[in-house]
């Protein structure tokens, strides 16, 4: 079975009650529900990470090449300073699709730059919740390519 990691980077336990005007009013759990929903459709599995740790997420990447297809994450604030998760996910070269929440282009010009999209198959910006199941959709195709 196509089987795909979901990581929620630092501070995405806290959707829902965290700024909502900009990340809207789903939480953690609701996201992953409707990710597991559109999973069930497809016939593939899904399993979820969320840290508030970069060493964390990079051991999980590590350890992902050979349990799964592919990996969809919102890397959140280490989407811009994490060269070490960068380096992660070229490593395990499985095919990852990158996701957030609010247009991260549109923000502060800190946002602008993401060190993970130059390793990842592509980015799915400012939609909310729908940038999850957007991006979810693609790296579903890019697994079940892949296998
Ligand atoms: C985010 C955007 C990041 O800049 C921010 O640090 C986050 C969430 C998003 O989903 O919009 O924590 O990745």
């Amino acid at each position: 079975m196509v089987k795909i990691l979901v990581i929620h980077g630092p501070n995405l336990n806290l959707l829902g009650k965290r700024q909502p005007n900009i990340y809207g009013r789903f939480s953690l759990e609701e996201i992953n529900q409707q990710l597991k929903k559109l999973a069930e459709k497809e016939k593939i599995g899904l399993e979820f990470l969320q840290s508030n740790h970069e060493g964390e997420i990079v051991d999980a990447i590590g350890k992902a090449k050979d349990r799964f297809s592919a990996l969809l994450i919102n890397p959140a604030a280490y989407t811009h300073t994490s060269v070490a998760i960068r380096d992660a996910i070229a490593a395990c070269e499985l095919p990852t699709v990158e996701v957030h929440l609010s247009n991260i282009y549109a923000r502060e010009e800190f946002r602008h730059t993401s060190l993970i999209a130059p390793v990842a198959q592509g980015q799915v910006s400012g939609f909310g919740i729908n940038s999850y199941l957007l991006g979810l959709q693609a790296a579903i195709n890019l697994a079940k390519v892949k296998k």
